[in-house]
């Protein structure tokens, strides 16, 4: 055999920005894609001027996520201009929804890959190096789960105090304005024991929280016979050297006793639930095909505030669904007075093409949804800062996280309850927990003062 030589020249380090958008699952995927990356020699850059590669990782939930991710894409296109070299790819919900769309609307596009597709990263990054194949759009999806297991092994190796863990992905509830079912699959989990094995090499590393993540955690495990949710939080909370553990999205149709008790139980377990209620009148939940009324979610939360002292609740509602009448959004109004909940995140109803409420008659005029957003944000702004109101002279544990957004001399952790906390900085290191007093609580955050030196 006569030896070739390798002409391809190796640049010594190749460079990716990941611009990503949408929720925590999407930044999970981004530092997998990165670890993935590494493999080919690629290492986070964060100035997309100076990337080999630039990969979008993409939101489309709601059309403004889509709007605005166009608009970068377009934009991106004068670096293209600049450096005629630099890879341009599109992957995430969006990347399988938009598929070839992509590309006819932006040509400075050299690959689109579905949500099913981020396990052939590489390869699909190593053709457009060579450019073998232009244009590649690969949205297809075995809907197999394995794809996204092995996708999931990509662990990302930087150590980190707080780590995002994908447990499952996909979605099989259909609620009918949501396209994540369409564009995410179906419920797949993964392995108990890789999970746990992930979560003990972090703490290993020095993380001492991990969020396990899924768009619907309380089905984990749904496809074994010998664990479930409530059996992996046990798990994990038993993991070494972790102090906290988090977890994110619930259902409220799936989040079971046990994982309550779980929650009770496992003193790693932290005492905040994301609860998404999505609507207060029990006949648009059913409209939304939430398959829980009023009176069931009043239960939930009735059993979690008697079983988890002093528990955090938020939630997500959508205002403007379709055929929402005065009377059903007074009934929401009521229903949040009644919840109290923390905080809630609010969306205006942006119908998904291909999902079943789109098609469905008496479409709410976007002034009145407006209207009744901003009513609706009032009112639990009056709560949230009721209750962080409460929270005034109150001593509470924080892990640290590092700078506040605006002020380097203010720094930035989180309670228990998963509540941000701004005080100002001493000798703390990112992950330090330490003791703050509660000066002046916010809607949204709350101001303290650091007790004592006090590190763990
Ligand atoms: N319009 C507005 N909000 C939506 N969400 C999901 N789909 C839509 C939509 N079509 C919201 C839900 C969900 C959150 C992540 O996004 O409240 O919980
Ligand atoms: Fe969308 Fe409903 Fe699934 Fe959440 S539970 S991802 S809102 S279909």
């Amino acid at each position: 055999m006569t030896m070739t030589m390798t002409t391809k020249p190796k640049s010594p380090q190749k460079k990716v920005k990941f611009l990503t958008y949408g929720c925590q699952m999407n930044v999970a995927d981004s530092e997998r894609m990165a670890a993935q990356l590494k493999k080919i020699g690629y290492e986070n850059e964060e100035d997309a001027g100076k990337a080999d590669l630039v990969i979008i990782n993409t939101c489309c939930v709601r059309e403004t996520a889509e709007e605005k991710i166009y608009g970068k894409i377009g934009e991106l296109l004068h670096l293209k201009r600049e450096n005629p070299a630099l890879i341009l790819g599109v992957v995430g919900c969006m990347a399988q929804k938009e598929g070839e769309k992509l590309i006819k609307r932006a040509p400075h596009i050299d690959f689109v890959l579905g949500t099913g597709k981020a396990a052939g990263l590489n390869e699909t990054v190593t053709a457009a190096e060579n450019k073998s194949r232009a244009h590649q759009v690969n949205t297809e999806f075995a809907d197999s789960g394995d794809e996204f297991k092995s996708f999931a092994r990509f662990y990302p190796t930087e150590p980190k105090v707080s780590a995002w863990l994908p447990i499952m992905q996909g979605c099989n509830n259909f609620c009918t304005y949501c396209i994540v079912p369409y564009v995410r699959g179906r419920e797949y989990s993964r392995r108990p024991e890789e999970i746990v094995a992930e979560a003990e090499t972090a703490a290993k590393n020095g993380c001492r929280e991990i969020t396990l993540l899924g768009q619907n955690v309380n089905s984990y495990g749904k496809e074994y016979a010998d664990t479930n949710f409530a059996d992996l939080l046990r798990r994990i909370n038993a993991v070494e050297n972790l102090r906290r553990v988090r977890f994110m999205t619930s259902h409220p149709k799936d989040l079971s006793d046990d994982v309550i008790r779980a929650m009770q139980e496992g003193e790693k377990i932290c005492e905040h639930i994301h609860l998404p209620l999505q609507h207060g009148s029990d006949r648009i939940l059913k409209a939304m095909n939430r398959r829980y009324d009023t009176a069931r979610y009043r239960e939930l939360m009735q059993k979690i505030r008697d079983n988890i002292k002093g528990a955090a609740v938020t939630t997500d509602i959508i205002v403007g669904f379709p055929g929402e009448t005065d009377e059903d959004f007074d009934k929401l109004l009521d229903f949040i007075r009644e919840m109290r909940f923390d905080a809630a995140f609010t969306f205006l109803y942006s119908p998904r093409s291909g999902t079943p409420a789109a098609t469905m008659e008496n479409q709410v005029p976007e002034k009145e949804k407006k209207a009744r957003l901003t009513e609706l944000m009032n009112l639990q702004n009056e709560i949230s800062l009721e209750i962080n109101e409460k929270l005034r002279g109150e001593v509470l544990e924080i892990m640290t996280e590092g700078e506040s957004k605006n002020d380097p001399a203010v720094w930035t952790g989180r309670t228990r309850t998963n509540k941000q906390v701004l005080f100002p900085h001493g000798a703390e290191k990112a992950g330090d927990f330490i003791k703050v007093k509660i000066t002046a609580p916010q809607t949204w955050i709350l101001k303290g003062e650091r007790l004592a030196e006090q590190n763990g």
